[in-house]
């Protein structure tokens, strides 16, 4: 975590004009998912960051939200030995539970958990790629509650400060590797 942390993460953004619509400035993050020395750092420093002196892990299980969110999700599990639960988009899940709908930096959607997915009380981080307006963050951990679970906190790899999504998640324990 610090620095060191935030460097890796900005190496490995590419920033894409206009996609998926004009105006938007996409966070392009496959570099740091494509080199492995990166990736296995950034994982490690989100455990090492909920994990005390003890080695005592704060959460119980981990969610990632769709798509990129999986891939990060999946590490951490993998790093801390916990399950993964996937928050997906509309349509994907055969037997849901729960549903939010919000709005993204750009269009509207929905998002749905699976029945069975936490035990009463799990302690839950979630993880994403990047938090932006906050409208994904804020549906996601709504859903995880609804569900069961209990949120300990929010990572993502890279946060957007400028649209203001912690506004979204008053309360939250919110963790960006790196902020701009
Ligand atoms: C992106 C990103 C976050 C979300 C952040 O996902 O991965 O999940 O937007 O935006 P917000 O803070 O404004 O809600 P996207 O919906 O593009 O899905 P993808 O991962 O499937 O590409």
């Amino acid at each position: 975590n610090g620095p060191e942390t935030a460097a890796l993460v900005a190496g490995g953004v590419v920033n894409v004009a206009d996609f998926p619509k004009p105006g938007i400035q996409f966070k392009d993050l496959t570099p740091l998912f494509a080199d492995g020395e990166t990736f296995h750092a950034v994982i490690d420093s989100i455990v090492e960051h909920y994990t005390d002196a003890d080695g005592t892990l704060a959460f119980d299980t981990v969610v990632g939200v769709e798509a990129r969110g999986f891939v990060i999700a999946a590490a951490v599990a993998y790093a801390a030995r916990v399950g993964v639960v996937a928050v997906r988009k509309a349509g994907k899940l055969p037997r849901v539970a729960h549903s939010a709908a919000y709005d993204l930096e750009y269009g509207q959607a929905v998002l749905e958990v699976s029945e069975g997915a936490f035990v009463a009380g799990q302690r839950v981080l979630v993880v994403d790629d990047v938090l932006a307006t906050g409208g994904t963050a804020e549906a996601t951990l709504d859903l995880v509650e609804r569900a069961g679970g209990v949120v300990v906190g929010f990572t993502v790899l890279m946060e957007l400060a400028f649209l203001e999504g912690r506004k979204r998640l008053p309360g939250r324990s919110v963790h960006a590797l790196w902020t701009v």
